[in-house]
């Protein structure tokens, strides 16, 4: 489409969304793709099975449709997003597009968002806003918002009405669709909408352009159906459903031939990976049993939900080897009372028990945690009892947050009756124990020496190497550059609250872990 017509499709469409304003009624307007989301479909859980797909293919009428143009994913959220965001790259290059770091020479720039918090959500619309006038400087410019915000019916609203020069929005389900979303933004005079609300199937063979060499990220199954009151995933996500563990396995070793020393299997409640399969008696702890025998040097996962995390699978853990000895097992709240309103399904007592099976089992295991503070009804007691299990547990670190109503989810309904100020103390309480036990348990590190997955150099300085332990604490230290994407022992001369400071032993330089 050259600069005239595509001024011209942009006068329409700032037509179009004035009309839109007093109608509601968008779907008159998307004669070519439009599908918008809907959060009430999202919740619907079909019994149908799961169809996996493995001919994912670049129709050939589409190749080499990005010859000579430009790429570019910002991505916001979770790891999950920031993997769909290598399945993109994947596909784009697979178009003929290049990568590019900057949205000034991009042709085509997507927003992969998320829906979490309203804050995340605000950190989209603030950047649409600065990417208006690049795109009034060129209208050649496509811009697409992906990710979780756009399985929002609000969202998509928002975006019509108040940011028509947007082009394209899909959502989490219509990634391997890429190329034909684009081919339509290229040829429609709309705004192109295809935002699949329910979806059952899984993927394969999606082409992947990976950000690093040293640590990658394995999808080992997609959606959520915990339905916690307070979340708005299980609806931008949808249904759970697993991938084949050959299919998994395969990539995982595939990954080891190719050098990759670090793994992290992906779901947003690992621990219920297989519960979907009808024909295969098949759970995370045997799919972990299996992936500990490849030849790679570390394996995590994220996140496990605490109510499925079974013996079977702390058995395995406590196997060890390229099993690492973190485990992120969020909380939320340390109160059964606010825990039930959370619908997380297991008590204070069940996941302090849960904590003491693990340290049984494997006791060297460090543990880390997610917690929401300021949730509907949390009285001073209750939160008092998040400290205390805090505390109690020891945890390595967590991810703290204020709750944030998320619309069609079931807290959002509920009366939001703690103030702003309560919240904001009581965050701020709990930042300074976990940052008071984050510190206590990095000066343990003193004189130490650790085994770290060097990533590269450090952020702010050039001449210090950076990279992670097995418990993922952050160490900077000096050594060779021959030492990035090696694991090497180096001993600890520095603690703070967030990171280790430390030297390479000279005599153990470099070892390659096979
Ligand atoms: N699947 C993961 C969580 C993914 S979301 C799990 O269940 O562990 C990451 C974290 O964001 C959650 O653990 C929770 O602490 C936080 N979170 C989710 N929804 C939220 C909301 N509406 N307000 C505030 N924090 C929220
Ligand atoms: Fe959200 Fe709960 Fe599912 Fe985690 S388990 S993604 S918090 S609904
Ligand atoms: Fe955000 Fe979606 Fe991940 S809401 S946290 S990007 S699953």
């Amino acid at each position: 489409m050259n600069e005239k017509q595509r001024l011209e499709s942009q006068q329409v469409k700032a037509d179009n969304s004035a009309d839109k304003k007093s109608e509601k009624d968008y779907s008159k307007y998307f004669q070519s793709v439009y599908i918008p989301p809907s959060l009430k479909d999202a919740k619907k859980r079909g019994k149908e099975e799961v169809e996996y797909h493995d001919d994912f293919a670049i129709p050939e009428v589409f190749r080499g449709m990005g010859e000579g143009k430009k790429f570019y994913i910002r991505t916001y959220g979770c790891q999950m997003n920031e993997h769909d965001t290598e399945v993109m790259a994947g596909i784009f290059t697979a178009l003929g597009y290049q990568p590019t770091n900057t949205v000034d020479d991009a042709n085509v720039i997507l927003l992969n968002t998320c829906a979490i918090r309203e804050n995340a959500e605000n950190k989209v619309f603030g950047e649409l806003g600065h990417l208006k006038s690049l795109k009034l400087e060129k209208p050649d410019l496509l811009l697409g918002v992906c990710g979780c915000m756009s399985q929002e019916e609000s969202v998509v609203k928002r975006i019509l009405e108040k940011h028509h020069f947007v082009d394209m929005i899909f959502g989490t389900h219509n990634i391997h669709r890429l190329p034909q979303i684009l081919n339509e933004a290229y040829l429609s005079k709309e705004m192109v909408i295809e935002v699949w609300s329910k979806e059952g199937d899984v993927i394969e063979n999606l082409p992947k352009v990976r950000k690093g060499k040293t640590k990658a990220w394995v999808n080992i199954m997609y959606g959520c159906d915990k339905f916690c009151t307070y979340c708005i995933v299980p609806y931008t996500r949808g249904k759970e459903r697993s991938r084949r563990p050959e299919d998994i396995i395969q990539e995982v070793r595939h990954l080891a031939a190719q050098g990759y020393k670090e793994i992290t299997l992906l779901g947003q409640n690992v621990n219920a990976y297989g519960k979907d399969f009808t024909d295969i008696e098949y759970r995370f702890g045997d799919l972990m049993d299996e992936i500990r025998k490849i030849d790679i040097p570390r394996i995590r996962f994220t996140t496990s939900h605490p109510r499925d995390f079974d013996d079977h699978l702390i058995e395995v853990l406590a196997k060890g080897g390229n099993l690492v000895d973190h485990i992120h097992l969020p909380v939320q709240s340390g109160s059964s009372d606010t825990l039930k309103i959370m619908a997380r399904k297991y008590t204070r007592e069940q996941y302090l028990e849960l904590v003491r099976k693990i340290k049984r089992a494997i006791p060297s295991a460090s543990l880390t945690t997610d917690i929401i503070v300021g949730y509907p009804n949390e009285t001073e007691e209750h939160f008092e009892e998040t400290m205390s299990l805090y505390r109690e547990v020891g945890f390595d670190a967590a991810y703290t947050y204020i709750y944030s109503p998320r619309e069609g989810t079931p807290a959002a309904k509920m009366q939001d009756n703690v103030p702003m100020e309560v919240k904001k103390e009581r965050l701020q309480r709990l930042n300074a124990l976990v940052n008071e036990t984050c510190a206590l348990k990095m000066k343990e590190y003193g004189g130490q020496v650790v085994e770290v997955l060097v990533e590269g150099e450090s952020k702010k300085n050039s001449e210090v190497l950076a990279g992670y332990t097995t418990k993922n604490k952050l160490v900077n230290f000096k050594g060779p550059k021959s030492a990035i994407g090696q694991i090497v022992k180096v001993k600890i001369t520095g603690t703070k609250t967030w990171s280790l400071n430390g030297d390479m032993v000279e005599e153990a330089a470099a070892i390659e872990v096979e």
